[in-house]
């Protein structure tokens, strides 16, 4: 069986200006250094980019975007392109967070470009997913993932899927507190799996599959313990490098 070296993502969302982002990738680099067999990421907004690539270069922190736009150039007012973050040595992009989708209507059409762009550019996009509470609870849970990864995806050859990271946030667990339950975790999680694993057995052996949604470093041991789990993205509990560290210490086995 393929070996999947667990990835922790920080998702800072709309947090940290330039300095803000200086002090804390200081204070992070030393509390991840020995951490071994994971690889770290955090999710930055665009002014923070260049700063936290310089400070981090050579260190083990990936440093990701939030979003990224499908087309290489073009009248796009406000938009950002996959070269444009490549040449500044990004190492890739959050792309469909609930908030994307549910505030700035982010649609799969969009995200079915996304991806392979960012792919073309050399960048690893972290593609997320998930349900409502009013979908779980109606179960539709398995239809919504079936559809999010089925559009989404639809442009990624067989041969480039296992170079996608995909995050399954379940909404109702986004900044509520609310995490879901190891079993929910990896129920979804492993359906996710087979639903890779039906267009390239090799590409679900080796993409990795995280979970999101309210990890701490309290409940992430017992998330990060479950078979199909690869890695969490955090947010509220990335903002701080101490809790963000013991998360990722969480992760290395
Ligand atoms: P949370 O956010 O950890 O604060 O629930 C997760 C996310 O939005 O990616």
């Amino acid at each position: 069986m393929a070996t999947r070296t667990p990835l922790i993502a920080g998702n800072w969302k709309m947090y940290k200006t330039e300095s803000e982002a200086e002090q804390y990738i200081q204070a992070l680099l030393p509390r991840v250094s020995t951490a071994t067999d994971v690889d770290v990421a955090i999710c930055v907004p665009f002014t923070d980019l260049r700063a936290m690539v310089d400070s981090a270069r050579g260190s083990r922190v990936e440093v990701y975007a939030q979003n990224v736009h499908s087309e290489p150039q073009g009248a796009y007012t406000g938009e950002i392109s996959a070269p444009m973050l490549s040449e500044l040595d990004v190492h890739g992009v959050v792309l469909g967070h609930s908030e994307r989708r549910e505030l700035f209507g982010e649609t799969d059409k969009a995200l079915a470009l996304k991806v392979p762009a960012t792919l073309s550019a050399g960048l690893v996009p972290i593609l997320c997913v998930g349900e409502t509470e009013v979908e779980r609870d109606s179960g539709d849970t398995e239809r919504k993932l079936r559809n999010q990864i089925g559009e989404d995806l639809a442009g990624v050859a067989d041969e480039q899927l296992a170079h996608v990271v995909i995050a399954y946030e379940p909404i109702w667990a986004i900044g509520t507190g609310r995490v879901a339950s190891p079993e929910q975790a990896q129920e979804a999680i492993a359906f996710i799996r087979a639903l890779i694993e039906a267009r390239s057995p090799e590409a679900a052996a080796r993409a990795r599959i995280l979970y999101g949604g309210s990890v701490k470093p309290d409940n992430a041991p017992e998330l990060l313990a479950l078979p199909d789990v690869d890695g969490a993205l955090v947010g509220g509990a990335s903002l701080d490098p101490d809790s963000f560290s013991r998360i990722v210490a969480a992760a290395a086995p």
